[in-house]
């Protein structure tokens, strides 16, 4: 029988797939605490990749992967082709755009400079509201760029709203809500069809799934 190949994000919200797959009865190969990249449940014929969050949607839709666990961050800031075909609920947080405390002063007509680690939804967004932006690309603590006068504002995922609330920021404006889902490669989907949806069906029994 062939691998059900699943690559799952470093980090926190690979750390909140490894409690679903425990809890299903799937992660019994996995040493989350380790450097090991890859994990071989032989009994199960599961594999497990840890890859880059980014990057995750890259195996999917190469196929090197059959499933993978991600935000809605990830796949909206791609251009891949993968199928979405679960919400997992947890990973919950939003899209902001958010700027120094009392300091929400950009006009439509000037150029707001924006800064983020998600141009494509920055600028999908401000296009749609007919604001002329310039992208920052930045690769993480986003929070600081309007602190030292590198942009206006930032457009970054809010949580808890610590990080922004640690640093004198405000959210200017909510975007949109997003949480972690289960992404399929289109043609594994077809092709190994019968265990991919068991493996659907319960993610679906369990119980954090509705949390
Ligand atoms: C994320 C995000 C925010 C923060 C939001 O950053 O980019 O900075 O978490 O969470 P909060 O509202 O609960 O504070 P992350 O820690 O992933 O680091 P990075 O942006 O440097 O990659
Ligand atoms: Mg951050």
């Amino acid at each position: 029988m062939d691998y059900i190949n699943i690559a799952l994000a470093k980090g926190r919200l690979g750390d909140e797939a490894y409690k679903l797959l425990k809890a299903i009865g799937l992660g019994e190969s996995i040493v989350p605490e380790s450097r090991k990249l890859i994990f071989k449940d032989e009994e199960r014929k599961i594999s497990f990749v840890y890859v880059k969050p980014s990057d995750v949607v890259t195996y999917v839709q190469n196929g090197v992967a059959d499933l993978g666990i991600v935000g809605k961050d990830v796949i909206l800031e791609s251009d891949n082709d993968v199928y979405e075909i679960l919400d997992l609920g947890f990973g919950k947080c939003k899209f902001a755009v958010a700027g120094i405390k009392g300091k929400k002063t950009y006009k439509k007509d000037e150029v707001l400079r924006v800064a983020t680690k998600y141009p494509t939804i920055a600028k999908k967004y401000f296009d749609e509201k007919g604001q002329k932006i310039k992208i920052i690309k930045l690769n993480g603590s986003v929070e600081l760029a309007p602190l030292v006068g590198l942009s206006d504002v930032i457009v970054d995922l809010v949580e808890t709203g610590n990080t922004l609330k640690a640093n004198g920021l405000e959210v200017f404006e909510d975007m949109f809500g997003i949480t972690a889902k289960l992404i399929c490669n289109r043609v594994s989907y077809r092709f190994k069809y019968d265990r991919i949806s068991k493996l659907i069906e319960s993610i679906k029994e369990w119980e954090g799934m509705y949390y």
